[in-house]
């Protein structure tokens, strides 16, 4: 059971509990209204120190398509924080109004610091280049939606693969499933961190390979998770300028795919996907958007203590 656990990095649940929180996200997605009042009478904060669309807005609309309401800020100097107040002191405080807490903060380690002193569950919702664990939860129901397995594939990682959080975590979730391969697609100075391979894809045994083409590796997926390059996480604009068109999925290397590819994209979007491979049925990334709230539901719901399956006839709970 989840209820009251804190959800850090996407190792804080087994793989036992995933499956069980995707066949509650499954079950939402089949009767969302048998949900609808799982959560009545609970209060979600949602606290950005950074921007965000899609993380904040789904876990509103999550815990709104629950039941339950929300309160928060959604940039720093509409808080506190703008006035010196500790993180600590925000989360001793915002832990007394809500029930459980969903936190994004450009530093790496902020969501750690969080649970250590939240009375209620805290969800992280990105710590700077750290981890993004929902957006490995909207990854994998969403791989494991349209695929049917979270094993056996290859899978391409493209673009920034060293600031990028969602990479990391996502690299960490899919080298615990069985005969996963990942083809790691880059320029050399923004490769994967080495902590990656060194304690992650080895000691899992996950095979990897490195290569600079998107080209010569497209025809070998079965999942291409395209990125964006963190902008905001360079120290110098030349580099960023340098790198940014590195990699920019089109029509002409979507020939070069299998037909069952599968291409995500956590989103936002600059330059890395033409928008002519919108209208490609292989182009899953605003499928995963969607899956993206109903596994926020469900999560929501196990924090909570009410994500059990609905009785015959009767409501969420
Ligand atoms: N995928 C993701 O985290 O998007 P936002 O930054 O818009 O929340």
């Amino acid at each position: 059971m989840l209820e009251g656990r804190h959800v850090i990095e996407p190792g804080s649940l087994s793989v036992e509990e995933l499956d069980r929180l995707f066949d509650l996200a499954e079950a939402i997605v089949r009767n969302p209204d048998d949900y609808m009042d799982a959560c009545r009478g609970k209060i979600l904060a949602t606290l950005f120190f950074e921007p965000s669309t899609r993380t904040r807005l789904s876990f509103e609309a999550a815990m709104q398509r629950l039941g339950g309401t929300t309160l928060g800020f959604a940039e720093p100097n509409a808080s506190s924080t703008s006035k010196g107040e500790s993180l600590s002191d925000t989360i001793r405080t915002v832990s007394a109004y809500a029930d459980v807490i969903a936190m994004r903060n450009p530093k790496e380690g902020a969501a750690l610091l969080a649970s250590q002193v939240s009375d209620v569950p805290v969800i992280n919702a990105g710590d700077g280049g750290h981890h993004h664990p929902t957006q490995t939860l909207t990854d994998l129901m969403t791989i494991r939606s349209i695929k049917g397995k979270t094993g056996g594939l290859t899978i391409g990682l493209c673009g920034d693969l060293k600031f990028g959080r969602t990479v990391h975590s996502l690299a960490k979730a899919m080298a615990r499933y069985p005969r996963n391969r990942f083809v790691l697609i880059s320029p050399p100075e923004l490769e994967i961190p080495d902590y990656i391979i060194s304690r992650v894809f080895k000691p899992a045994g996950a095979q990897f390979s490195q290569v600079r083409r998107l080209e010569d590796a497209i025809g070998d997926l079965d999942i291409l998770y395209m990125t964006r390059v963190q902008k905001e996480r360079f120290f110098n604009e030349q580099d960023y300028v340098r790198l940014k068109d590195s990699y920019i999925l089109d029509a002409d290397k979507m020939r070069l795919a299998r037909d069952d590819l599968t291409v995500l994209h956590p989103l936002p979007r600059v330059n890395e996907i033409a928008t002519e491979v919108d209208a490609d049925p292989r182009a899953a990334y605003f499928r995963q958007v969607k899956f993206g709230m109903y596994v926020r539901m469900a999560l929501i719901a196990q924090l909570l203590g009410r994500g059990a399956a609905p009785k015959k006839g009767g409501g969420g709970r």
